[in-house]
């Protein structure tokens, strides 16, 4: 499916949207390149969780977790860019901090991907003619979840 998000309203709406369908172990995975819009998308999701004020790019800490009862549901914000190696992933602990939580990654394939995960929900985001074009693939578990 494709979404078009022609504008900073768009992508803030839909990534509410995003935040109403998740559930505990699903995987947001947000890959484009530089500027693609990654981390505002993720900024929005955050926000539709109940997250009330700033959220830090997580592309120093590389991993940003956040629990309730300032969220609906504990979520972990990660940046992998910096990753060398996929193994860097499990090294940083990635797996505990996802126990019963929702993953939001940008640059997932920097972790080794997460697209084999029924839970995955793929966004590919590219600048297009007005604003943004998110390509969205979901796993089995986001059949008739996938938010429009
Ligand atoms: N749908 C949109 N329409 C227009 N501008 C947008 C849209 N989404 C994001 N932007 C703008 O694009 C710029 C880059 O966004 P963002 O920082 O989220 O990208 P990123 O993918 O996280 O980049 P990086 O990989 O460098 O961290 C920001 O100025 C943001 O306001
Ligand atoms: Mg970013």
């Amino acid at each position: 499916m494709t979404m078009a998000l022609p504008d900073l309203a768009a992508m803030e709406a839909w990534g509410r949207r995003i935040a109403d369908a998740l559930r505990p172990g699903d995987v947001v995975a947000l890959s484009g390149g530089l500027g693609a819009g990654k981390t505002t998308l993720a900024r929005a999701i955050i926000a539709g969780l109940g997250h009330d004020g700033e959220v830090p790019s997580p592309s120093f800490a590389i991993i940003e977790p956040y629990d309730p009862p300032a969220v609906r549901l504990p979520l972990v914000h990660a940046d992998f860019y910096r990753l060398n190696h996929p193994e860097e992933a499990q090294e940083i602990g990635l797996d505990d901090y996802r126990d019963g939580a929702v993953l939001i990654a940008e640059w997932p394939d920097h972790a080794g991907g997460f697209a084999h995960e029924p839970g995955c929900l793929s966004i590919a985001l590219e600048v297009g003619e007005e604003g943004r074009i998110a390509i969205v693939e979901g796993g089995a578990d986001w059949l008739g979840r996938i938010p429009v």
